[in-house]
Order: C-alpha cells, then structure tokens, then sequence
C-alpha cells in the first residue's frame, strides 16, 4: 500500500489532496503564496491538527519567499504580519499557532539574514517529517490499548490525511492492526462536514482494514448493546488539565462512554497540548457558517431560509477521558502532572 501523503513541497508549490472532493474525486490542488494557503486551512481543503501545522509552516515559507525586502526589522515586521493573518485561518487547532510561532522564532534566530529563506523551508520540512514520526511512536504507545477481539469506534477523521502521514488516533488503531490483534472498527459519519463518512471510511479501505460506518446518534445504542469496547479520538487542543477539545460529538461520544463503563482515550502529539491553558474553558471553539448544516456540497438538505447554529469543536472534561496517548507516554489522571512530564519528555 502506497502511504498516503496529504502534504507535498514541490519546488516552491504546496499541493495538498483535496479533502473537499473526496472520496468522489482525489484532486491535488496547487498553492502557490501564503494567501492561498489560508483560505484551504479556512475551506478545509486541508484539515485536522497536525495537517494545518504542517501547512502552516509551508506558508510562512511561502509569505517568506513573497516578501522583497532587504532590511531585516521590516522583514521580520511583515513577516510576523503574515503569521498573524495565517494564525487566524482557524482558531481551534493549537497546531497552527505553534507552527506558526517554531517558525518565526527560527527566522529570529537565523545569524545570516541571507540564508533566511532556505533556513524556514528546512525547518517547515521538519516539521512535516518529525509529525509523521511523532505520528508512528504514538501508534506504538497506543497499541496495547486496542482491544483483541473487541471494538473501537473512532469520530471524526484522525488518519494520514489529518496529518503528514500515519495519523493519530487512527495511526494507533492502525498500529493495534498491523501488531496482530483483531477487532472490529466503528467509524461515525460525523455531521455537517462527513470527515468520518468521507475521509476516514477511505482510508481504512485503503488500509485494507474492515471499519463499519455509522451515524453519529447511533453511538449510544451501539454502547448500550455492548457493541463497542473503547472510543479512540483525536484531539485539536488539550488545556493543562487534560480538558479536550475535539471535533463537535466527541464530548457525547465520552459522556456515553462512561455512562456505558467504556474507557475513552485521545491520542494527539504533544504540540496539541496548550499547558498556557488551565483548563477547557479557555479554549476558543470555532464557530462555522450554518450552511455547512443546511446545504451539502451546495445542495440544501433544510427548508431555504431556515436558521442553523454551526459549532465545529466541543470541549471534553478530562474526568472522561481514560488516558491521553501521546509520543512520548501514555498520560493518565491526574493530567496536571503526566501532561506536564509527557511535554517536557518529548
Ligand atoms: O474540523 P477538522 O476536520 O479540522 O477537525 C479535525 C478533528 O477534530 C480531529 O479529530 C483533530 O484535528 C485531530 S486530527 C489528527
């Protein structure tokens, strides 16, 4: 199987598979300056943490190469502009930020103003690179806690194309799989936007590993038939405390689970932890046009005109979740001090 690559660098162009066309079509769009890399952050032709990182860091090489100054104050100034508006393209993923913010602290550092610009596209590269290894050391910590002969239901997308490569949560049922155990897989479709009808049914038929989807509201049922031993889910930013933010479902999907005594986990880098926030409450959640409720791809699914609300993310209280696979430890309550340690081991 040929791994699957939503991020590319070619020669100054950043092609990203199109995450709106699929599984219908698999298109590569081409991205030639900084603006354009926004505006497919903010249209979710590119999506998932640690997938908008890495694209973050392409466009602050892209918003580099766009300026023509040779004074550095002015470049550093202009430059930090472009990170302000790329930092803005979605609030929730705490990825962007801090790509954003490794990326301007390597132009600060650079002693040759000349070797400014080759010195970010490494650093974007690295960027890329270390997160699909990140990406791999998690699927091994997490892959003991995949159920032999069990089932894992999983929401939202969190597999190669949330990522460079590998994924999260996905990345460690993916590594429960390939280390032998067998289990059977749930996927939700995960309303408005069908990451996990679209994106994640996708990848686990390119995977070659059997997942069933259903529709969000079937999850309790599923709990309560016992037809579901664990939930795996991803992560956009965890607060200090352990608090989750997550695509919108997942705090239902963990109330339900420990209503139904089944454990929860989150796997997500250690660049999704914020330890500036003391709990989820800080965390913004991303408010998206209510079309994307009332229309599909264009086509209204409610009556014109009708009103709709559009949360993207929901906050899950870390009292829910069982333990957070990370790269570098398998954090468990209290997260105050296993989060702490798991950043500062990384
Ligand atoms: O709105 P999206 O599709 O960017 O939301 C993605 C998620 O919520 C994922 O679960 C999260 O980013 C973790 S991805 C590895």
């Amino acid at each position: 199987m040929n791994e699957i690559r939503p991020i590319q660098w070619d020669d100054g162009i950043l092609k990203l598979i199109d995450q709106t066309r699929l599984p219908a079509e698999q298109v590569i769009v081409e991205i030639n300056d900084y603006r354009g890399a926004v505006a497919a952050i903010r249209d979710m032709q590119v999506r998932g943490a640690p997938a908008i990182g890495v694209t973050a860091a392409y466009a602050v090489v892209m918003a580099a190469t766009e300026l023509d100054v040779e004074d550095r104050q002015t470049f550093m100034s202009e430059l930090r502009e472009a990170g302000s508006e790329i930092n803005a393209a979605r609030p929730t993923a705490v990825n962007l930020q801090w790509a954003v913010r490794r990326m301007l602290e390597v132009a600060e550092g650079q002693q040759e103003f000349a070797g400014v610009k080759q010195a970010l596209l490494a650093e974007a590269r690295l960027v890329q690179e270390e997160d699909e290894e990140i990406n791999r050391r998690m699927g091994s910590n997490g892959q003991d806690l995949m159920p032999d002969g069990g089932a894992v239901l999983t929401h939202c997308n969190t597999g190669a194309l949330a990522t460079s490569a590998f994924g999260t949560a996905l990345g460690v049922i993916r590594a429960g799989w390939e280390s032998g155990r067998r289990f059977k897989v749930f996927n939700t479709e995960t309303r408005p936007f069908l990451q996990g009808a679209r994106l994640t049914s996708w990848e686990f038929q390119q995977l070659g590993i059997p997942a069933t989807l259903i529709v969000d509201s079937a999850a309790g049922i599923m709990m309560q038939r016992g037809q579901i031993t664990c939930v795996i889910t991803g992560a956009d930013r965890i607060a200090a405390n352990g608090d989750t933010a997550n695509k919108i479902g997942t705090y239902s999907l963990a109330v339900l689970a420990r209503e139904n005594g089944i454990p929860f986990y989150v796997a997500a880098p250690t660049s999704t932890v914020d330890l500036s926030l003391a709990s989820g409450d800080e965390i913004e959640i991303e408010e998206r046009s209510g079309l994307e409720v009332t229309h599909f791809q264009g086509t209204p699914t409610a009556p014109v005109g009708v009103e709709a609300v559009n949360p993207a993310f929901d906050v899950t209280p870390q009292k829910y979740i069982s333990a957070i696979i990370t790269e570098s430890a398998v954090a468990r309550p209290p997260y105050l001090e296993s989060l702490k340690l798991a950043v500062e081991s990384a």
